[in-house]
């Protein structure tokens, strides 16, 4: 995400910040080893193509009404990426290939239910409690039959549940937003617009899906819905609110980026830049112990001048409870905490689970999966008999790359289970937590989070109760030597493969000769560099972002295997320091963020959200077919000053390996992908378009920074608007073959 102040400030990124300040190694800190990979050299393109259509390994909830079409069986390689490539473009608009037609659903104030006004789009429309959310994000298809069920098979009815991660404010208000103390009725739209949707969608009689309104699944869970705390700590006495005096319940799921879907069937999404909507006064660490000050700073929300102020000033709206619970200093008398809101900080930062096909269900953070800046899930490929892996980024600045692995052994006849939070509760919340070492010799390590590991127990934070590895998850990865990236966004798993993709969007703190805090290039995050941006303004560091991939050794193992599988660049930026993958005019992209694969075909999906490209081109969607770890081979970087970086890098691309499939409306950020079972109808969220749009210039839409939807035929009003596309094939074929 990106996001701004509430008044000011385009182009301020709050994942963008560094609250790492251990001394962890990087990869130059170590001499190189100069050790050959082990056992991760597979067979070349033609391997993972005859791997990639293979049945999957896992398919839930058969006898389905729809006739189960066998796209990836019978496409070849040839057949993909049968598009011709997107060029880049500043067109305000849904750019698609030729062939292909694009379609706006859902837009952010669109009702979900019947009686709830027409949404005017003018900054006067309210009840978002019942509308479509702000910013959509992560997203996921949850298939349903004709009668209603839960089918995983059906591609002609569904539900989507996606994110609304945070708010435009300039667009939610009639005249944007009104500085602090702020009005009750403007911050009730906002915490509305927060959370998350279900939404039904059905195919009309010409093939073509719609929202259902009114559907009896549709929902919102917003910053106000009360949510279970669960598993190990639950009931923790960092939980203890006036609002939950037993510390098992909180309110809302805020800024939720990413998500994941299980084997069982439902919706894991991930509170990612949730600290900053807390306030917290000047003087409250003189009234807080040394640990909770520390965890404060760990996590971005030490008392400074700058911290100390909330991100939309919620706390300001009013002494009613429903606001106060965003001042998260210590206010009241009591020993611990039932008195306020000192804990409710501590409340956030988990990853969530969803039941979809109930929206009476109660929604539960799972506490046993850490806390920290959650970007989304992706489960290892389940085998029955062993531990269910899942896998996850901390999207900040020089943060970690997580693994939950649970207690339970994966039983196969769980993924259907009418009790779907129970198997979640089974699987989640109980297991193991690691975070990654990545080596530079191409191998890594995953080093438990454990009150037992020594260099936890010796730790000086006095980690002194296992409950606190899933509270302070980042001080404890801290301690045990975790390696710092360049901000790990989405990461999903191939579907045969097996291996995880997870992309490092950029980080301008990364640099080849580093001054005070900066963080030196290392192997797995090896380019340091500037980059001119509308000829005039620089950015530096890992201006681009660039993909991991790692091969990991199994469910449970210890061990894994690394390369870098893109580094996104401008085409024309130099191929010996920036451009390594050899980025074409067809192919190059900057900050690479949402990453998913498409079960019916094997494609690996790349979706940016860029500040650095966006003088050329807005952000897009490109469509790759990806190798395997090891296909390259080491590549050395001979930066300025003598300083030299051997990193692992994957095959390069070729045009018909890589390509710009899509390219967004101006000032957006393209996120969301899912699709249907059938690979036909392809879902893309469009968030933030025209974001940069000044308060001075609301009333003038010519001076939007984009007038998306409206622009493309879609819903009144011309202020812009976070919204569905969904992409379908003219021939109705499957998408991007
Ligand atoms: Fe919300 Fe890390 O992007
Ligand atoms: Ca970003
Ligand atoms: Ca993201």
């Amino acid at each position: 995400m990106k996001n701004h102040d509430i008044t000011t400030t385009p182009f301020t990124d709050p994942d963008d910040l560094e609250n790492n300040v251990s001394s962890n190694r990087h990869f130059s800190d170590v001499l190189s080893a100069g050790m050959s990979r082990r056992g991760v050299l597979r067979g070349g393109l033609g391997g993972a193509m005859a791997a990639m259509f293979a049945p999957l390994a896992l398919t839930a909830c058969g006898g389905g009404d729809d006739t189960p079409v066998a796209g990836p069986q019978t496409a070849t390689p040839e057949s993909l990426l049968g598009f011709a490539a997107v060029a880049k473009t500043l067109a305000d608009t849904n750019s698609v290939p030729a062939g292909y037609t694009a379609r706006v659903i859902l837009a952010c104030g669109d009702p979900l239910f019947t009686g709830v006004p027409a949404c005017k789009n003018d900054g006067t429309d309210t009840d978002y409690d019942q509308r479509v959310g702000d910013n959509h994000d992560g997203m996921q298809y949850f298939g349903l039959s004709a009668s209603g069920q839960r089918d995983d098979n059906s591609s002609s009815r569904a539900l989507l549940a996606m994110n609304h991660e945070y708010i435009q404010p300039l667009m939610l208000h009639a005249n944007g937003p009104t500085p602090n103390p702020r009005p009750a009725s403007e911050v009730d739209i906002e915490v509305d617009c927060h959370g998350l949707m279900v939404a039904e969608i059905i195919k009309d009689g010409a093939g073509v899906f719609g929202p259902v309104v009114n559907s009896a699944f549709n929902r919102r869970v917003t910053g106000m819905t009360p949510i279970e705390l669960s598993g190990p700590a639950r009931g923790n006495a960092l939980f203890v609110t006036k609002y939950s005096t037993d510390g098992t319940r909180t309110r809302g799921t805020m800024n939720n980026c990413g998500n994941g879907k299980t084997p069982w069937g439902t919706l894991l999404t991930t509170e990612e830049n949730w600290s900053g909507y807390y306030f917290r006064a000047a003087g409250d660490q003189t009234k807080r112990t040394a640990k909770v000050n520390a965890s404060f700073s760990r996590y971005g929300r030490g008392v400074t001048t700058s911290n100390a102020s909330s991100r939309y000033g919620w706390e300001t709206a009013g002494a009613d409870d429903k606001y106060q619970r965003w001042d998260t200093s210590q206010t009241g008398t009591s020993l611990d905490g039932s008195d306020d809101y000192r804990h409710e900080w501590f409340c956030q930062g988990f990853m969530v689970e969803l039941d979809p096909y109930n929206a009476n269900s109660v929604v539960k953070k799972r506490t046993g999966l850490g806390r920290f800046s959650h970007e989304n899930a992706a489960f290892g490929l389940p085998v029955v008999g062993k531990p269910l892996a899942v896998y996850m980024g901390c999207d900040s600045q020089n943060e970690y790359v997580y693994k939950f692995v649970s207690t339970e052994n994966w039983v196969a006849s769980d993924a259907n289970a009418a009790d779907r939070l129970g198997v979640g509760d089974k699987y989640l919340d109980s297991g193991k937590l690691y975070v990654a070492r990545f080596n530079d010799n191409g191998t890594g390590e995953w080093l438990e989070l454990s009150i037992t590991n020594p260099a936890i127990a010796g730790a000086s934070f006095g980690f002194n109760d296992p409950a606190e590895m899933y509270i302070h998850t980042r001080i404890a990865a801290d301690a045990v030597g975790a390696t710092k990236m360049d901000r790990p966004e989405w990461v999903d798993v191939h579907p045969t493969t097996g291996e995880l993709y997870i992309t490092m969007t950029n980080n301008s703190s990364r640099r080849v000769a580093p001054t005070g805090t900066q963080t030196l290039v290392d192997a797995p995050n090896p380019r340091g560099y500037t980059d001119t941006f509308n000829g005039t303004s620089q950015q530096s560091g890992n201006v681009n972002g660039h993909i991991v991939r790692f091969k990991d050794a199994s469910p449970e193992g210890t061990s894994f295997n690394w390369d870098v599988y893109l580094f996104g660049a401008e085409s024309g930026a130099d191929a010996a320091l920036i451009n390594l993958s050899g980025l074409t005019d067809d192919q190059d992209f900057s900050s690479p963020d949402g990453l998913a694969f498409t079960r019916s075909n094997g494609l690996c999906w790349i979706q940016t959200d860029d500040g650095a490209y966006r003088d050329v081109t807005n952000c897009m969607l490109l469509a790759s077919i990806p190798g395997t770890v090891g296909d390259g081979g080491p590549l050395t970087l001979n930066h300025a000053g003598g300083v030299s970086v051997t990193t692992r890098m994957g095959a390069k691309p070729t045009a018909n390996t890589l390509k710009r499939f899509y390219v967004g409306p101006a000032q957006c950020e393209v996120t969301g992908l899912c699709e249907t079972p059938d690979g036909k109808t392809m879902f893309i969220n469009i968030q933030h378009p025209g974001e940069s749009t000044s308060a001075a210039n609301l009333g003038d839409p010519s001076k939007y920074g984009s007038q998306w939807p409206s622009i493309v035929g879609y819903g009144a009003g011309q202020r812009p608007r976070s919204a569905t596309v969904v992409i379908t094939k003219n021939n109705g074929g499957q998408i991007g073959t």
